[in-house]
C-alpha cells in the first residue's frame, strides 16, 4: 500500500532539504512525481541541492523549488508557506527535518542551548503550527514527518541539549498524532522518523568516506518510505552496526530505569553497566550476533 499523500502530484515541503536525509527525501519524492520545495539556510546550498534534484530521472523543472528559510523564525516559515501556496496552491507532505548538533554540555553557554532547542524542537513545532491547519482545512490526505533521534529516546550522556530537543520532538509528534487521529474527517497522519547512524554533514566530522557502521541518506529514506507505506508511527531505522533487536533492548532498559528505581542513565553507570550488557544480549528473538 502507498500512503495516500505520497502520490504523484502531491506537494511536499522539506526543511533541512539541502543536504543529507532531507535532500535524499527530496530526490525520492521527485522521482515518484511529487512536487518538492526545499527550505534551508544559505542560498548557495539550496541552489546546489536544486541542481542535484534536477538530475533525478524524470524530474521536471516545474517540480522543484527552494527557499531560504530559518526554521527557528516564525516569519520565515510563514513566508515559506505563502511561497509554496502561490506556486502550487497547497501542501500535502510536511517533513520537519532541519537539525543541528554542535555539541553541548549542561553548563555550556546559553546560546548553544537556545539555538539547538530553537532549531531542532522549535523549528518542528513552528512548522507544524504554520502548515498543518491549512492542510486540515484542505480536507485532503496528508503526512507530517518529524525527524527525531534515538538520542531523544535513550538519551546517552554527552550532548544534553541535542537529547532534550529530540526528546521534546518525540513528545510533540506523539501528541500531534493523537490530535490528528481524534480530529473528525482528518486524513493526515504524523510520524516520527528515528534515523540510526547516517553519514551526512551532521555526522561527517571531517570524514569524506562513509564509515562502515553508517547507512547512507538514501537507505534511510528508502526505509522511511517502506515504513510510512506500512503505516508505522515510529520509524525506527537500523544501521549497519545496530539491528532493531538491540535498539529495542536499549529503549526498554532506558524506560525501566524509572520502573525499577535505578539511577538515570544507568546504562552508563558503573554499577549497572554489566547488568545492561547482559540484558542487551537477550534479544526477544534470541541472542544478538
Ligand atoms: N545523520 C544522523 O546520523 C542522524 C541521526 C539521527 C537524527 N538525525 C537528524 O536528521 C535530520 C537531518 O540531519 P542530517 O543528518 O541529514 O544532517 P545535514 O546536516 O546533512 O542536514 C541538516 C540540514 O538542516 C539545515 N539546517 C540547519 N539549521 C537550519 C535552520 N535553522 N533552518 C533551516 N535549515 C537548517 C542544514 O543547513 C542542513 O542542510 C536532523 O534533524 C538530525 O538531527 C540525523
Amino acid at each position: 500500500m502507498t500512503h495516500p499523500a505520497l502520490v504523484p502530484g502531491s506537494v511536499a515541503v522539506i526543511t533541512g532539504g539541502a543536504s543529507g536525509i532531507g535532500l535524499a527525501a527530496a530526490k525520492r519524492f521527485v522521482a515518484t512525481g511529487i512536487r518538492v520545495c526545499i527550505a534551508d539556510i544559505g542560498a548557495e546550498r539550496i541552489d546546489k541541492a536544486l541542481r542535484e534534484i534536477a538530475e533525478v530521472k524524470g524530474a521536471g523543472v516545474e517540480q522543484v523549488a527552494g527557499l531560504e528559510t530559518d526554521v527557528s523564525k516564525p516569519e520565515d516559515l510563514a513566508r515559506l508557506h505563502q511561497f509554496v501556496r502561490n506556486r502550487w496552491g497547497r501542501v500535502d507532505v510536511l517533513m520537519n527535518n532541519a537539525g543541528i548538533q554542535p555539541g553541548s554540555s549542561i553548563f555550556d553557554q546559553q546560546g548553544t542551548w537556545d539555538r539547538v532547542l530553537a532549531v531542532n524542537l522549535g523549528g518542528a513545532v513552528l512548522g507544524t503550527r504554520e502548515f498543518v491547519p491549512a492542510m486540515l482545512a484542505a480536507g485532503r490526505p496528508g503526512v507530517v514527518i518529524n525527524t527525531g533521534s534515538k538520542q531523544g529516546i535513550t538519551t546517552p550522556p554527552g550532548d544534553p541539549a541535542y537529547n532534550v530537543s529530540k526528546a521534546g520532538l518525540k513528545v510533540f509528534t506523539e501528541a500531534l498524532q493523537h490530535e490528528l487521529r481524534n480530529t473528525p474527517g482528518c486524513q493526515i497522519s504524523a510520524h516520527l522518523l528515528i534515523p540510526g547512524f547516517v553519514f551526512t554533514e551532521l555526522t561527517a566530522h571531517g570524514r569524506s568516506e562513509k564509515p562502515p557502521a553508517a547507512w547512507t541518506p538514501g537507505q534511510t529514506v528508502d526505509f522511511m518510505l517502506e515504513r510510512l507505506n506500512a503505516g508505522d508511527f515510529y520509524i525506527l531505522c537500523p544501521d549497519n552496526d545496530v539491528p532493531r533487536a538491540l535498539d529495542e533492548r536499549r529503549i526498554l532498559w532506558a524506560a525501566t530505569d524509572l520502573v525499577e528505581n535505578r539511577p538515570p542513565l544507568s546504562r552508563w553507570h558503573p554499577d549497572y553497566a554489566p547488568a545492561f550488557a547482559q540484558f542487551a544480549q537477550i534479544a526477544p528473538s534470541g541472542p544478538i550476533t
